[in-house]
Order: C-alpha cells, then structure tokens, then sequence
C-alpha cells in the first residue's frame, strides 16, 4: 500500500516535472532576449518616443528592422545614430543623442533589427543544414 502510494506520487511529480519542462523552458529560452531588450528600452526612454508596431515620436521598430534587412553593418550604423542622434532617415523630426552604455545599446539595436516582419519562404536565407 505504502510503496504503491509512493510510487503515485512520484509518477505524479515526474509528469508534472516533464510538463514544466516541455512546456515551460523553450517559451522561457525564446524570451530571453526580447523581455532584457525591452526592459532596458525602457530603462533608457527609447519606448516614450518608439513602439515595436506603428510610428509613434520615432519609427516603428518593426519598420527600422524592415528598412535595414540585409544591410551591411547596420547594426554597428544604428547605434552610432543613436548615439549620436540626427533626423532626415524618417522625417523631420530629430532624434536627441541617447548617452546609452554600448552593451545595451547592442542588445536593444539586436531586438530592433530582430523584430522584422518574418520574411517569405522564397526570399529567406537558406540555412537548413543537415
Ligand atoms: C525624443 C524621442 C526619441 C527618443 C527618446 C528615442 N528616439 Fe529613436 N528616433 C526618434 C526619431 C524622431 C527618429 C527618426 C530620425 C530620423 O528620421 O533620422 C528615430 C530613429 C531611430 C532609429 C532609426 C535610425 C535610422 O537612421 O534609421 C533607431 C534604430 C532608433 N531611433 C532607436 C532608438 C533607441 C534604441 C532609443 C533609446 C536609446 C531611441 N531611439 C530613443 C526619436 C526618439
């Protein structure tokens, strides 16, 4: 009787262990980075001028990704940008320079050129490799 209740509950645990990990751990991995960046857009005001989805002060964050899909360096370019701040790219209105610590700025420009629109089958990158 003992043993056999023993062995209920670890069946229990086991499968509540494996749920939380099948379930839990590749959500978690995937929004690692996304949550840091956005966290630290915030910390540093880029949010009150910027959103990931339509123009707000500044461009959308999914436009600026679109707009530099593919360029060389872009992310090197934009975070001297931001540094340095400017106008013209998007319109009139100027950007102030943002005095961001560069790691950051590296994390935040990685989300933002992260957050393009998923690219068509045909276009995308072959990567697959056996
Ligand atoms: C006061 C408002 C404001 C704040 C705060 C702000 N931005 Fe901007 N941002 C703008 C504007 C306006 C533009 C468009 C500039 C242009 O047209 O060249 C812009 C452009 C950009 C671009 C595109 C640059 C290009 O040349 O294409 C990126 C990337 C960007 N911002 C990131 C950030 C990040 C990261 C932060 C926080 C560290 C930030 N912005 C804070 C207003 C802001």
């Amino acid at each position: 009787m003992k043993t056999n209740r023993c062995y209920c509950i670890t069946l229990i645990r086991n499968y509540l262990l494996a749920l939380g990990l099948t379930v839990l751990l590749p959500a978690a991995h995937a929004q690692v980075n996304a949550d840091a960046a956005k966290t630290l857009a915030t910390k540093h005001l880029c949010l009150a001028c910027h959103q990931l989805e339509g123009k707000l002060v500044g461009p959308a964050y999914r436009d600026v990704a679109n707009k530099y899909r593919g360029v060389p360096d872009a992310q090197a370019k934009l975070i001297a940008k931001i540094k340095k701040g400017g106008q013209g790219v998007w319109g009139q209105v100027p950007m102030p320079p943002m005095y961001v610590p560069d790691e950051n700025l590296k994390t935040i420009v990685a989300w933002i050129l992260g957050s393009a629109a998923p690219v068509t089958v045909a276009s995308a990158p072959v990567v697959a490799k056996k």
